[in-house]
């Protein structure tokens, strides 16, 4: 596991009017039938925490074809009552951002480590998340993005249990995952934007990044040498 350093793109933002998603109509097709079965499949566990508590599952939503996807935390109330994932006030700030990249939410893939809305808002506890967890790899299995947004320290520490968000957002990460190089953009929770000025100044700042990131050499360059020059910092 390994971070690149330097912030180059924050301010050379030229957002592409839509994002391009790789990929075709047939894949699109394939893997929102993939994904139906894995919420259909999730669905059926009647053991998962949360679940009697909850009002409905909250699976992730948007572009199977997307080249980013976003992983927030867990469900709040709004998101519990519409089984979808960031429709609350925190969604909406994820969508005004999106919006200032030049990113329709339609292109993007928003999902959630945990699934079932914790009562009261509470933070998920270890075994809480440990138990969605294969779930979570299925579905970024089946979107197999170019790049994930981690929003908030819980789903940081999927990918880097050690990882301290207050030094690491806005830093592209390289992991391996299941045998594949993951490429992470772990950012502030939008929710935590509300409460700290300056959380959301970096939030914003580190958005301006998507573009700039998704377009440029950073990760084609991973992608090609099968992340063999895991260490290097190539902004
Ligand atoms: N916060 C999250 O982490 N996920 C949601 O879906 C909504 C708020």
């Amino acid at each position: 596991m390994i971070k690149s350093s330097g912030r180059p793109g924050v301010d050379e933002v030229s957002a592409p009017r839509q994002l391009a998603s790789c990929g075709s109509e047939e894949s699109a097709l394939l893997r929102k039938e993939e994904l139906r079965k894995l919420k259909d499949k999730i669905l059926g566990v009647k053991t998962l925490p949360l679940r009697e508590s909850a009002t409905q599952l909250v699976f992730g939503e948007g572009n199977p074809n997307a080249d980013i996807c976003f992983i927030g935390e867990a469900p709040g109330r709004f998101e519990d009552q519409q089984g979808r994932p960031f429709v609350g006030q925190a969604g909406k700030l994820l969508d005004k951002l999106l919006g200032e990249i030049g990113i329709r939410r339609d292109d993007v893939y928003i999902t959630n480590i945990v699934k079932y809305r914790p009562p009261n808002n509470r933070p998920p506890t270890p075994s809480e998340i440990g138990a969605f967890l294969p779930y979570v790899d299925e579905e970024i299995g089946i979107i197999d993005p170019k790049l994930i947004a981690t929003l908030g320290r819980f789903s940081l520490a999927k990918f880097m249990p050690e990882g301290k968000i207050s030094k690491v957002h806005g830093v592209m990460q390289t992991v391996r995952w299941n045998g594949k190089t993951l490429h992470i953009l772990p950012l502030y929770h939008p929710a935590a934007a509300f409460r700290r000025r300056a959380m959301r100044q970096a939030l914003e700042e580190d958005f301006r990044r998507i573009p700039h990131i998704l377009s440029g050499h950073w990760i084609r360059n991973r992608i090609c040498d099968g992340g063999s020059q895991l260490g290097e910092s190539q902004d």
